[in-house]
């Protein structure tokens, strides 16, 4: 085998190790009962999320608001399997949509289904998005539903119908990696939604979906069309400089229903230059106590950042990570962004 083949066998076997020690349960909790460890993992996960706190992702938000960034808010959590855990995620969501409307924060929260009960029981998850959207909508946050494994495909887009026939304000995220998502696009998206693009997180067997390929940024253009055809408001949600810049070049450029939204931590001087040419740029901010997990999935999609968790671990970091978003030519006076 040569190197560069190896080099990359090691890469994709690093990030299925990964994701699988990011579920496994016994990994997670020698993790929490060891102390130096946990500090240790945590230097690493502050690349990535704002802190177990919620005033820390607001400390955060305000700060990209200020540097006319807008913002997304999520409080780590999946797959809960109690009504307890599910109770006390929706009830956290709910302090956080209070808090940001408190604090004149208008932007965006998102969250999984599986996090609100979608595991327990469909009507559950369902009631709390409900609840969420009572409390969110005259506050002008939208709430954004995230994708999960395409076992959950149909389930989470019939929540979403149901739910934003009575909120439009509640938003789907759709993974260009399924085969089924042109057609679910089709059928889901009306004028003025909100959808979120993703190539897609999850390992899906190949004669359901793409793996990351030509063919995979092709058909996230052709679903970004028809987003744009139908008149929604679509947050484009890559790190992919090639895709942005294959999207830059098309027809809609300067329509002011598209953004670009990108996770914390990640690529933040692509956020800095497309702010820079004026684009309305989202940041993708986290917070919670599940950061081990949320660090393992970031590292997982992009095995890299492996060494760099082991250069944070070790020297820390060398500036605070929101200062690497300052956009220094930034004028609020002339900002084309509603930093909502
Ligand atoms: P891709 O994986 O194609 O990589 C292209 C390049 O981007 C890499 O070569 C590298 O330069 C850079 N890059 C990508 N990931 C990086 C990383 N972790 N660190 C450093 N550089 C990186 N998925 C899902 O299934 N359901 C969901 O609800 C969401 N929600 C979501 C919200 C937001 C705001 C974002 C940005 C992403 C998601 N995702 C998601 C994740 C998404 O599906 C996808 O897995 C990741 O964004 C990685 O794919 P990209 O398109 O960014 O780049």
């Amino acid at each position: 085998m040569n190197p560069i083949n190896r080099e990359q066998q090691v890469m994709t076997e690093a990030a299925v190790a990964l994701k699988s020690i990011a579920r496994r349960p016994d990994v997670k909790s020698s993790v929490e009962h060891n102390p130096q460890l946990y500090r240790l993992l945590q230097r690493a996960a502050a690349r990535y999320v704002t802190g177990d706190q919620q005033s820390q992702a607001l400390a955060v938000a305000q700060r990209l608001r200020h540097d006319g960034y807008a913002v997304s808010l999520e409080y780590i959590g999946e797959n809960t399997r109690t009504l307890a855990e599910c109770e006390h995620a929706t009830q956290e969501l709910a302090t956080l949509i209070t808090s940001m409307g408190q604090q004149g924060i208008s932007g965006r929260v998102s969250f999984d289904l599986s996090h609100i009960g979608l595991l327990l029981d469909k009507e559950l998850a369902l009631q709390h998005l409900l609840q969420l959207g009572e409390l969110a909508q005259p506050l002008g946050i939208e709430l954004f539903i995230s994708m999960e494994e395409s076992a959950k495909t149909e389930y989470i887009l019939h929540i979403y119908q149901q739910a934003v026939a009575k909120y439009p304000l509640i938003g789907i995220t759709l993974q260009a990696h399924l085969h089924r998502t042109l057609e679910d696009a089709a059928a889901v998206l009306s004028a003025g939604a909100y959808v979120r693009l993703v190539k897609g997180a999850y390992e899906e067997p190949s004669d359901i979906s793409l793996s990351r390929s030509a063919e995979l940024d092709q058909r996230y253009i052709e679903l970004f069309r028809l987003a744009v055809e139908r008149g929604c408001h679509v947050s484009v949600a890559t790190h992919d400089e090639s895709l942005i810049a294959s999207l830059l070049e098309l027809e809609w450029s300067g329509a002011a229903s598209v953004e670009f939204e990108l996770l914390y931590g990640i690529r933040p001087e692509l956020c800095v230059q497309l702010r820079q040419q004026e684009q309305p740029v989202r940041v993708y901010l986290t917070y919670g106590q599940e950061w081990y997990l949320y660090l393992c999935h970031r590292i997982a999609e992009y095995p890299p950042n492996l060494f760099q968790a082991l250069i944070d671990i070790v020297d820390g970091q060398r500036e605070e990570p929101v200062m690497q978003y300052v956009t220094s030519s930034f004028d609020p006076n002339h900002s084309t962004h509603s930093a909502t």
